[in-house]
């Protein structure tokens, strides 16, 4: 069969740091194929010299078709009609006027032809993020790419929107397009992918032109060698003594408690009031369904952010990028503007440089964030070594209450385990954990009980001991309201 995609021996260096180093990737015309590394290893960085974005320093890129590509971060034009960010760029013009019933015409076709229905005349901003990537499929095919790279496609998908992508890109496949998909998930692809490359440090060390692969075998690719093993997350520590209530929410007229030395999971399908409780509980937002909030037994209703920082309240939020740091502004900088400015302040007020490097380095290295230095800007961090600085950074000592929303979205396996590691030593050691996931695996690994949200309000808490992927998801799905659990 053809090739689609070849890159060979591609080479791409940013000052000290060797993104690529040696890269090669062949993509048979017709086919899945799977992506993969640790983060960092120069996945996202040969997308985006697969499509020209960035100039190689060596090496060479043959593609027989036309890429496009499906970013890491979307790039919707919020303000823009869904129409519109679909033709963004390749209008139909008609003396010298974009005729939009042409254009509409045109998408609905595709949208016949791969059977993916969209509201063209909706602003972009107003759809959830699985349309909104549906959007962009629609943009890459319209602007007539045959071949698909999508970096991270399924970070921001329920599990039913991710069986849904799966199918529309087997459809298309069926339809002579060629995907490169990326995940951090091994179990994607091997539930989707014909092959797969692996590439470590920028080069490649792996390559399976077949579905001959076996998830163990990728994943020791991907960390390399005698590499060592975390160790499993040890076991939560069942019986809860009754110790303080550090961290409490009124959920629509339920309380949800977090105690000291535990880990309380919420679980939900996306858009059941997962992220307005997160904003709620650290004051980025107050919304109506939910009541008040207490640390360590006092009402913090009425205090801004910053004083809810500074008594111990921290957030790992489920988009580092956006929420959590400034691109322009180094490691240091990042590490630092969350800390409780005492710490780093001397004499008449001087900052004090070398505590602050020194912490950022410690952050650094908990956080295994790979870096070519704690000068590096943040907006240059791969994605999931961003969300690794961040969860390091929430997690340094002087903390009460962590909640930790998505805290692994993005991060490879081995650092997503690391940091489900220090959430529950987080706990371990005295301080509060909610682990607001929806990744069920995550949950039942180190939470004391499970709290359920569907439609905002709790639709049930399951115990430890009494974890089950069916009894989770009937609560999920709202087929099994129950009185609570404890
Ligand atoms: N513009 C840039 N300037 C400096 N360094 C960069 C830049 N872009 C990427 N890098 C570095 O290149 C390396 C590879 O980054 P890349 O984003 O390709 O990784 P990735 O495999 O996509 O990781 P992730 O799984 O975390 O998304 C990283 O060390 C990153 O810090
Ligand atoms: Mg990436």
């Amino acid at each position: 069969m053809a090739d689609a995609l070849l890159c060979r021996d591609v080479r791409k260096s940013f000052g000290p740091v060797r993104a690529l180093n040696g890269t090669t990737l062949r993509v048979e015309r017709g086919t899945i194929h799977g992506l993969v590394g640790e983060n960092g290893a120069g996945k996202s960085t040969l997308m985006k010299v697969v499509m020209g974005e960035i100039e190689p320093d060596s090496g060479r890129i043959e593609a027989a078709v036309r890429p496009g590509m499906i970013r890491q971060q979307l790039s919707t034009i919020p303000e823009f009609s869904v129409l519109d960010n679909i033709i963004f760029g390749n209008e139909p013009v008609r003396r010298g006027l974009i005729t939009r019933r042409a254009a509409a015409a045109q998408v609905g076709e595709l949208m016949e032809q791969i059977r993916l229905p969209l509201p063209l005349r909706a602003e972009a901003a107003l759809l959830p993020p699985a349309l909104q990537q549906r959007m962009e499929i629609l943009r890459v095919l319209y602007h007539r790419a045959e071949l698909i790279l999508m970096d991270e496609p399924t970070a921001l998908l329920t599990p039913y929107e991710v069986d849904a992508l799966f199918d529309l890109l087997r459809r298309l496949v069926a339809q002579d397009h060629t995907v490169v998909f990326i995940t951090h998930k091994l179990r994607e692809v091997e539930a989707l992918c014909d092959a797969v490359t692996v590439i470590r440090h920028g080069r490649t060390t792996h390559h399976w032109p077949d579905r001959s692969f076996s998830v163990t075998d990728i994943a020791a690719a991907m960390v390399g060698e005698g590499a060592a093993d975390a160790g499993p997350v040890h076991p939560a520590r069942g019986e809860i003594t009754a110790s303080d209530v550090l961290l409490s929410v009124e959920v629509a007229g339920r309380q949800v408690t977090v105690r000291a030395g535990e880990v309380t999971g919420i679980a939900g399908v996306a858009g059941n009031g997962q992220d307005a409780l997160v904003e709620h509980v650290c004051g980025l937002a107050a919304h109506p369904g939910f009541g008040s909030v207490a640390l360590g037994g006092r009402p913090i209703d009425h205090w801004p952010t910053k004083r809810r920082r500074a008594a111990g309240l921290r957030l790992i939020p489920a988009d580092a990028r956006q929420w959590a740091s400034a691109a322009e502004a180094g490691i240091v900088d990042n590490v630092i503007t969350s800390e409780v400015a005492p710490a780093f302040t001397g004499r008449f007020g001087r900052l004090r440089k070398r505590a602050m490097a020194r912490h950022a380095a410690e952050v650094v290295a908990a956080g295994q964030v790979v870096a070519s230095g704690i000068e590096q800007k943040a907006g240059e961090l791969s994605g999931g070594n961003l969300q690794r600085l961040v969860a390091a950074r929430e997690l340094t000592p002087g903390g009460t209450a962590v909640i930790a929303h998505e805290p692994t979205r993005g991060v490879d396996f081995r650092a997503a385990r690391a940091i489900r590691h220090r959430l529950r030593a987080f706990a371990d050691q005295g301080g509060a954990t909610l682990l607001v996931s929806s990744d069920l695996d995550e949950l039942f690994e180190i939470s004391d009980r499970i709290v359920v949200l569907y439609r905002g309000t709790v639709a049930g808490q399951v115990a430890r001991g009494d974890f089950s992927r069916a009894r989770l998801g009937a609560l999920m799905g709202g087929l099994a309201g129950e009185e609570a659990a404890s």
